[in-house]
């Protein structure tokens, strides 16, 4: 049942419905939501003033699919009935950094105390900024996934060998092919950027990028 709905209606929270609510704070805590949906979260040590939790607009990030805001959730929740938060999470497909696959190990209980959580919170904020596609200029701060240059010797290093990881070097052509390597039939990385590796086969699978 939807605690926060009782709570909102000016009704103070009943045992079970503290103890739900308390259940959407720990689950929103180590699922890591605040990292990226509370601004300040990360450099303040994983604390913020309960103004600023999961207001959205923290955490942006740029990169092949475009530069993305997370969403502020205490005000999405609020034109949500709990059937359509549940629908939400559980269907959505949201560009990086968005983990959406972390909700498939979540009960519909979870996903409803999450909900319960964020309304207890009551609205605050504004919208985050809306998404800006790749190459169009987006409004700051983001942080910036940018592939490393190669070095000019590289090509010379690897003459005559058989080079791999043409469809990612096709997307990032000044990284250079030569220094792709082959980390698992179909995948490859460049080494140290197996982040960006993973979210460009997310955009991917968007169809964000070739
Ligand atoms: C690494 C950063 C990051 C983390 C961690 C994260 N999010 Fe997000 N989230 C985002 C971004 C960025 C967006 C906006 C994506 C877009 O524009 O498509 C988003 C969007 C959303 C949306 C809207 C989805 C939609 O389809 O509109 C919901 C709901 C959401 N996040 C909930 C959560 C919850 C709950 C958690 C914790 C379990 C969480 N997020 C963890 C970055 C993150």
């Amino acid at each position: 049942m939807a605690a926060a709905a009782a709570v909102a209606r000016g009704a103070p929270p009943s045992p079970a419905q503290q103890s739900q609510i308390e259940h959407g704070r720990r689950l929103v805590n180590i699922g890591g939501c605040n990292d990226c949906h509370t601004p300040g979260w990360t450099t303040h040590g994983g604390t913020a003033p309960r103004n600023r939790l999961l207001v959205g607009g923290g955490l942006a990030f740029q990169g092949p699919w475009g530069t993305t805001y997370p969403t502020n959730l205490r005000l999405m929740v609020q034109s949500m009935s709990l059937a359509r938060w549940t629908r939400a999470v559980r269907t959505t497909r949201a560009r990086p950094m968005m983990p959406w696959w972390v909700f498939r190990d979540m009960s519909d209980g979870d996903i409803a105390a999450i909900y319960d959580y964020i309304r207890s919170l009551g609205p605050a904020g504004s919208p985050a900024p809306a998404y800006v596609p790749p190459g169009t200029p987006a409004p700051p701060s983001y942080l910036k996934l940018v592939v490393p240059q190669a070095p000019a010797s590289g090509a010379a290093r690897h003459r005559g060998r058989r080079p791999e990881g043409e469809p990612l070097a096709r997307l990032f052509p000044a990284a250079g092919r030569e220094r792709w390597r082959k980390i698992n039939p179909g995948e490859w990385a460049v080494p140290g950027t197996a982040l960006l590796k993973s979210l460009t086969g997310v955009a991917r699978m968007r169809g964000l990028v070739p």
